[in-house]
């Protein structure tokens, strides 16, 4: 398909203030002279202001990032994220037409958003509030077929279902994304039928459509306001108080400045005795201390390995170099350790694992430390581990 600029085009593109600053921010990023890397953020945050990307938002950000105008219209050009034509004003519906999801019904989607949209793609509705287009696969071809709308996944889709989606976002609703069938993921229609130990205590949506629901991120731009812009590398911009913090975001350290690639790259100080000081200790302390008081239980954590040194976490299936220091930061060094927590220990350190929320719990950690402790062998049934981190 042939990608060009529309041939209605502003006379000119600016950044509002606010995004003026997260723009210039986002160079921040980047090594000295690597500015030019800054390219996609910057095409995005345009196209999220403006609905599309305009040929004059396209010079304004190759003006930023001191490039020729065509290395930006090639970048804008090649993705498919970019629009390059005004689209609607609450959504813009992309409908996965690939192989399985033709197979399982995008034909109907489509002629759903034909009927209730625009005869064809790429046309603006007549109350200017949608747009659609047949997309390449989006990568959630065991839930077809599906449809991206804003930034979340619509998925398991009947043509019923989406005139009804289409339905809520008119009248300003914004309904759950994920299976619209209420798989839980991607398990079989019928329910699990292998990692059903996964099944009892789980959160109430996984992880991508609790993220979805926590940001809200598509309301936000459907009410015309936006999620707040922070640049916690360069400003501590989440720290500030005006913003809601966000728990995804990297922290800095106190009095730390960000390094060229926007990491504190500060050396954690060794004591005398040996005991590991980390820079990041009193922020995870403090982050640790605010969600003590909502989830779960803490359990008995240690400062450092007992004498012989710590368990080989990495015996845990699923449990893998990263995740393995995690829990060492956290106070967790040993099997036994493990193999003791209650239900509600465990809802604590799940919730505690910085990057692998869940964990515990999904890979039955406790009942693999229990035979661990034992002296037992790692237990190799465990196929629920997914791949270690
Ligand atoms: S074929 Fe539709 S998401 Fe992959």
């Amino acid at each position: 398909m042939l990608r060009r600029l529309h041939p209605e085009q502003p006379e000119s593109f600016a950044f509002t203030p606010a995004n003026l600053e997260w723009a210039e921010a986002q160079l921040t990023k980047y090594p000295e002279g690597r500015q030019a890397s800054a390219v996609i953020p910057l095409l995005w945050r345009a196209q999220e202001q403006e609905g599309w990307l305009s040929r004059p938002a396209i010079e304004t950000v190759a003006e930023m990032l001191d490039l020729a105008y065509i290395r930006v219209l090639e970048v804008a050009t090649f993705y498919f994220m970019f629009q390059l034509k005004p689209v609607g004003s609450v959504a813009h519906i992309q409908i996965c037409g690939t192989t399985t999801c033709m197979i399982c019904g995008a034909e109907d989607l489509m002629a759903v958003c034909k009927e209730k949209i625009a005869p064809k793609a790429h046309m603006v509705s007549d109350d200017g509030k949608f747009s659609w287009e047949e997309v390449e696969c989006l990568g959630a071809c065991a839930n077809a077929p599906m449809a991206q709308i804003g930034k979340d996944y619509y998925e398991d889709l009947t043509a019923d279902r989406l005139g009804e989606i289409i339905d809520e976002l008119a009248a300003g609703k914004v309904p759950q994304p994920g299976s619209q069938t209420g798989r839980y993921s991607s398990e079989p229609a019928g329910g699990p039928v292998v990692l059903t130990a996964h099944v009892e205590g789980r959160p109430e949506h996984n992880a991508s459509v609790a993220l979805a629901v926590e940001l809200q991120d598509t309301i936000k731009r459907i009410d015309g306001s936006e999620v707040p812009l922070r640049t916690p590398w360069h400003d501590r911009s989440d720290e500030k108080g005006d913003v809601t913090p966000d728990t995804h975001a990297p922290k800095l350290s106190e009095g730390a400045t960000a390094g060229e690639t926007g990491v504190d790259k500060r050396e954690a100080p060794v004591e005398p005795s040996g005991k590991v000081e980390s820079p990041v200790e009193d922020a995870t302390t403090e982050a640790r201390a605010a969600e003590d008081a909502t989830v779960g239980t803490k359990p008995a954590l240690l400062d450092a390995p007992r004498e012989g040194g710590a368990d080989d976490l990495k015996m845990l299936k699923g449990v893998g170099p990263k995740l393995e220091e995690t829990c060492h930061e956290l106070g967790i060094f040993h099997y036994d350790q493990i193999a003791n927590w209650s239900a509600e220990e465990v809802a604590w350190v799940d919730d505690n694992l910085q990057g692998f929320k869940g964990r515990v719990t999904r890979d039955n950690w406790v009942e693999q430390a229990r035979k661990l402790a034992a002296g037992g062998e790692p237990d190799d049934s465990s196929e629920n581990a997914g791949g270690a981190e």
